[in-house]
């Protein structure tokens, strides 16, 4: 049985063209690369700018990848392939995130910050959170690596998403419902809106002040940033290891790009080394809430709402896009990661955008077929290789990531509820 790898996958290494680097706003007098480099722990702007292609993974890291049950399985989709009627014609795997404690990729990232933020002095983490899957990954690995956390939670998130703010609170983080009146740019947007909702551009704002107000702080991000991405690759590299033959199609949904970059990069960089999957594509699948890889522009855009990060250039909705308020709240980003805006510019990447009901169906097809409830972030690419499965020639191998379970999301499966009756849920592609 594979074990969990030792090095991280750095894509950037062999982009066919170089990453265009994060700028500062012209017009501003303060550098928002320079504020980067006081924010987040040093290791992680390191990896940023590294072209190394292998980045060697602390062994303590490794270690807490293990303690949170890495390697995750990489499962067949028998019942799926039935439920779709493409068994003997298409093959369909998945490899399951959500077997982590936290229940989505996300804490394949938090445990090498915090650690990282450890190794700079620090004692407490900070971050923002929409819905909630990063903050009780960054919860979750500072309590394995005796760190505080404290969570900026969008404040319409932090009344709607109790069991995630509850578990966040229980592993003894400090949840701060956004805007707050702990910061200046909080105590702003409440003075405009008392009753202001709160939007993660607005978190950020406030974590980032909230991280630069005190001692021996880090700000810990959760996508979009390439050493983030890099960290994910641990899934992609696994799946390697584990999966029995090459696949035709790598699916995996998008927010920010870190679970895309994640499970498809290393196999990615091999095609772009001329070492094999030729064939392979690799489909995004996002929200038609924030479609900025289906309708975006690709430009140079500010990173969070209120301008405290740097620019990307990536493909963009534009930050001040306010999304409808749907379940997959991890897929409400305005933007996608400068590596990933970068492949699919090329053509290395394809994306596809599915409605709110149409991805939860294909979730409730998928459980009654595997048993396991998806996250409404992983139902849009359950729903994307319920398409592929239904067009694909015969022979064809599908690989997706199911990049969490739906558990803690289940209010999501209301809005489908009436059609939960069985016989109503039809396994089209
Ligand atoms: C379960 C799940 N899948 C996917 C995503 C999208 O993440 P990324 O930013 O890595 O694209 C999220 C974001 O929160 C998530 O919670």
């Amino acid at each position: 049985m594979p074990g969990v790898p030792r090095y991280w996958y750095n894509l950037t290494a062999d982009l066919p063209v170089p990453l265009p680097p994060l700028v500062d706003p012209l017009d501003e007098e303060e550098s928002r690369i320079a504020l980067l480099a006081r924010i987040l722990p040093s290791r992680v702007i390191d990896e940023e700018y590294t072209l190394s292609r292998t980045l060697r993974i602390p062994e303590e890291v490794r270690r807490a990848y293990e303690r949170a049950g890495r390697p995750t399985p990489l499962l067949r989709a028998e019942g799926l392939e039935r439920a779709l009627g493409v068994s003997g014609r298409v093959r369909i795997y998945y490899k399951f995130e959500g077997a982590l404690p936290t229940g989505s990729h996300k804490l394949n990232t938090a445990i090498p910050q915090v650690y990282y933020a450890k190794l700079d002095g620090a004692v407490e983490v900070v971050t923002e959170t929409g819905a909630g899957q990063w903050g009780l990954a960054v919860s979750t690995a500072a309590a394995m690596l005796g760190v505080k956390a404290t969570v900026f939670m969008t404040r319409s998130s932090h009344e709607s998403k109790k069991p995630r703010r509850l578990a966040m609170k229980a592993l003894g983080a400090r949840v701060v419902p956004s805007p707050s009146t702990e910061t200046r740019a909080g105590r702003e947007a409440l003075r405009e809106n008392p009753g202001h909702p709160g939007s993660l551009g607005l978190a950020i704002t406030e974590a980032v002040e909230y991280t630069l107000s005190g001692e021996r702080r880090r700000y810990v991000p959760g996508s979009v940033m390439e050493s983030v991405l890099t960290h994910q690759t641990v899934i992609g590299l696994e799946a390697l290891e584990q999966l029995p033959e090459e696949p035709d199609y790598m699916v995996a949904c998008v927010g920010g790009g870190s679970n895309f970059g994640g499970f498809t990069y290393p196999v990615i960089g091999m095609k772009l080394r001329g070492e094999g999957f030729e064939g392979t594509r690799f489909i995004a699948a996002e929200s038609r809430a924030a479609p900025r890889l289906t309708r975006g522009d690709y430009r140079y855009d500010g990173l969070d709402t209120g301008l405290t990060l740097p620019l990307a250039r990536m493909y963009t909705l534009g930050r001040s896009y306010v999304p409808p308020p749907v379940h997959a709240a991890g897929l409400r980003y305005h933007g996608a990661a400068p590596s990933l805006s970068l492949l699919r510019l090329l053509g290395y990447v394809e994306a596809v955008a599915y409605s709110q009901e149409e991805v939860l169906e294909a979730a409730a097809v998928f459980a009654r077929a595997e048993g396991i409830l998806p996250a409404p972030e992983s139902a849009h690419a359950v729903k994307a290789v319920m398409d592929i499965a239904s067009k694909a020639p015969a022979g064809s191998v599908i690989a997706f990531n199911l990049s969490g379970h739906g558990y803690l999301d289940i209010d999501a499966y209301e809005a489908i509820e009436s059609r939960l009756v069985s016989g109503e849920l039809k396994a089209r592609g």
